[in-house]
């Protein structure tokens, strides 16, 4: 490594360790100046089509609108008929074209992302990017339609059959990648791999927040393995070729989402949290950016690699990985996708 380089790197990983520095909006504004980056081609996905869960507020809503002005087609798949019509209609205007296919299903239901999953496999000749993103902290523990613990079921198991569904239509789509929206919040949390769904413990909303994003790291970080194991020396196997997976954590920005769902949290660092927009960068940069297609199985913030644990007790072995992904494939309801490795 170049010794500029090197004091550039030591530079991020130095703003990495202060956390806040890290994840306000100090961070990327001086992450942006370090490294001199540069906007993707105005066109850069002209001709490819991308899916993003959660467009109708924040970081999602921010991700379609930049993904959107690249020239994909975006997938606009929501709760809400109503807020879905209006990200829809926005869209429409700023561009002059109808190509942002809204639908309708709650990432909290398996039946309604599975109908979601065979709309998009009719619809839809091709899928470049699939960007799981919504989500939210629930304060009270209660189960989804599904019986399944309602934070686990939005953050891992939804998105697991969406992934799993959608993976023949990615397969066929040359260079496609999966994008996991994912926190810092789960470097707090260990994962309690008996309880995943909060059976015996007493119920912290934001502590279940943060064992799920680890979960849906864990399951990333499967996928990855999983499919690179598949892949033959051209990158194929027998069934198409592997897609990329990675997680990004936005970092701390303003959203309706956070002050919602943690005022207090909003309130103190309100100044300094980024902008929906910077939140979605690193999004948009694994959208789009040659270089993110060489990599796979890694959690990023701001256009980097970072660590999955800043504390050794909160580490995920191999084998608890491999467990996170049966319990998941067992909750589906589903066959396993990527069985027997
Ligand atoms: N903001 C931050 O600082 C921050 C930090 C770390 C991670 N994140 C992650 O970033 C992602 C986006 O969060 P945000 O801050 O942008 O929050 P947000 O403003 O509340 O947006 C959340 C999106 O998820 C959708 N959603 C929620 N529950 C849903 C359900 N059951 N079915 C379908 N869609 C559902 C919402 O739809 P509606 O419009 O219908 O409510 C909305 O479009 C989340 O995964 C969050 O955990 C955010």
């Amino acid at each position: 490594m170049k010794l500029k380089t090197l004091v550039k790197t030591l530079v991020d990983d130095a703003i990495e360790i202060s956390v806040v520095g890290s994840f306000s909006r100090l961070g990327i504004a001086l992450r942006r100046t370090l490294f001199g980056w540069t906007p993707p081609p105005p066109d850069a996905l002209a001709g490819k089509t991308v899916l993003v869960t959660g467009p109708t507020s924040g970081l999602g809503r921010a991700a379609a609108e930049a993904l959107a002005a690249l020239g994909a087609r975006v997938v606009l798949v929501g709760r809400s008929q109503e807020r879905l019509a209006a990200v829809h209609d926005a869209l429409v205007s700023a561009h002059g074209q109808d190509r942002f296919p809204v639908v309708v299903a709650d990432m909290g239901s398996l039946a309604s992302v599975r109908a979601a999953v065979a709309w998009v496999l009719e619809t839809e000749p091709r899928l470049d990017v699939v960007i799981d993103n919504a989500g939210t902290i629930y304060a009270e523990r209660m189960d989804g339609p599904d019986g399944v613990e309602a934070t686990l079921a939005i953050l891992v198991v939804a998105p697991f059959v969406l992934i799993s569904g959608l993976l023949p239509l990615l397969r066929q789509t040359p260079g496609s990648r999966v994008i996991a929206v994912t926190s810092g919040g789960m470097y707090s949390q260990r994962l309690h791999l008996d309880d995943m769904q909060w059976d015996s413990e007493p119920f912290s909303g934001s502590r279940a927040y943060a064992r799920a994003k680890r979960a849906q790291t864990a399951l990333i970080r499967e996928w990855a393995r999983r499919t690179a194991l598949e892949r033959g020396t051209d990158g194929r196997d027998g069934t198409g070729e592997s897609p990329i997976f990675n997680a990004m954590h936005p970092g701390w920005a303003d959203t309706p989402g956070l002050a919602e769902t943690l005022p207090g949290f909003y309130r103190l660092m309100q100044p300094f949290l980024r902008t929906p927009e910077q939140g979605a960068d690193t999004i948009v940069w694994l959208a789009t950016d040659p270089a993110a297609s060489e990599v796979s199985g890694k959690l990023f913030l701001d256009r980097r690699p970072r660590p999955f644990d800043r504390i050794p007790s909160t580490r995920l072995s191999p084998a608890d990985r491999r467990r996170v992904w049966e319990t998941v494939v067992q909750l589906s309801g589903a066959p396993d996708p990527a069985p027997g490795r």
